[in-house]
């Protein structure tokens, strides 16, 4: 999964906190001091416990959430903790040499995208009348790390970023509002979401929504036609067929 892949980048805490909301930051090492991580929720995140000495007596990941010990060695010990859903502090402790040593690690956890929802309304339109893209992404945070384009076929009919520095999960929408072209029936519309989480020791997440057809009518010249045709056809019609009774029934009285 991408979503935890760069899970030892360390930053000052004030850093990590800048870089989080602005979604930037170059990721400058941080030698001590607690670990700023970002994780996708539910996801999951490897902490590398380490001691500063080679024979630590007791070397620990103390959280309450669900983890396992991948791997052990004398002077550290690699954990992968489970479905992170909300901000955590995770604490490594151990003793060298009597002396207790820990090391905190922020978890923040983010939203990335999980479903594109794509909507054409109406979905059936003339050529030439306003018809609306609307693209949602529900409950993604924090926005300003999203990108939303809305395609017609594989052209980008706009793509939107977002601003808002809110960490809790909101729904982005994108309207778009067209005129009708004859051709727009010939392709699929989709909506894709990017999530670029990369410069916060996130990943990268793309979502693409199911393509939507849109329905082009002929504009409105088919209906007069229709008309048109009502008005002069069948009137006609039914005075040929009263001149043809007329002459079946009428003659033989006559004769
Ligand atoms: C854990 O950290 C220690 C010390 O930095 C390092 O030597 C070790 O290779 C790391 N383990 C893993 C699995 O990355
Ligand atoms: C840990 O996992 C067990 C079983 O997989 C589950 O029942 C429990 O709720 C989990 N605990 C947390 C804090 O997620
Ligand atoms: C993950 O966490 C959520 C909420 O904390 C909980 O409802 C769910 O059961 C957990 N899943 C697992 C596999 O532990
Ligand atoms: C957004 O659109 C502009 C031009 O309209 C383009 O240069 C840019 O690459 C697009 N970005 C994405 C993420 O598609
Ligand atoms: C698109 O049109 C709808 C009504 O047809 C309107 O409510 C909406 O504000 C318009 N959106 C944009 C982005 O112009
Ligand atoms: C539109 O999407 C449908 C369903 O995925 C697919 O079968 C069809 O080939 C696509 N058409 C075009 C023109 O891309
Ligand atoms: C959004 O698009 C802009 C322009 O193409 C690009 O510079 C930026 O990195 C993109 N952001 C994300 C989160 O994909």
């Amino acid at each position: 999964m991408p979503l935890a892949m760069a899970p030892f980048g360390g930053w000052g805490a004030l850093a990590a906190f800048l870089s989080l909301l602005r979604c930037r930051g170059s990721g400058e090492k941080a030698f001590e001091g607690p670990e700023q991580l970002m994780v996708g929720s539910g996801e999951f995140q490897f902490i590398n416990c380490t001691a500063s000495c080679m024979d630590p007596k007791r070397l620990v990941l103390e959280t309450a959430l669900n983890k396992t010990l991948l791997e052990s060695q004398t002077q550290w010990k690699l954990f992968k903790v489970y479905n992170i859903s909300k901000d955590e502090e995770l604490l490594c402790s151990s003793t060298c040499g009597g002396k207790q040593e820990t090391k905190v690690f922020h978890i923040t956890v983010f939203y990335p995208p999980k479903q594109v929802l794509l909507t054409l309304s109406p979905t059936t339109v003339a050529v030439g009348t306003l018809f609306t893209i609307e693209c949602r992404v529900p409950a993604v945070a924090p926005l300003e790390c999203l990108n939303v384009t809305l395609l017609r076929g594989t052209e980008i009919l706009c793509n939107q970023t977002f601003v808002g520095t809110t960490l809790s999960p909101q729904d982005a929408v994108v309207t778009h509002n067209t005129t009708a072209h004859r051709e727009d029936g010939l392709y699929n519309f989709s909506c894709e979401a990017q999530m670029d989480m990369r410069s916060c020791g996130g990943g990268l997440v793309h979502r693409v929504s199911d393509p939507q057809r849109l329905e082009v009518k002929e504009p409105v010249p088919n209906n007069q036609t229709g008309i048109i045709i009502t008005i002069v056809v069948v009137p006609l019609l039914f005075l040929v067929t009263s001149v043809l009774l007329y002459r079946y029934w009428w003659r033989p009285r006559h004769n």
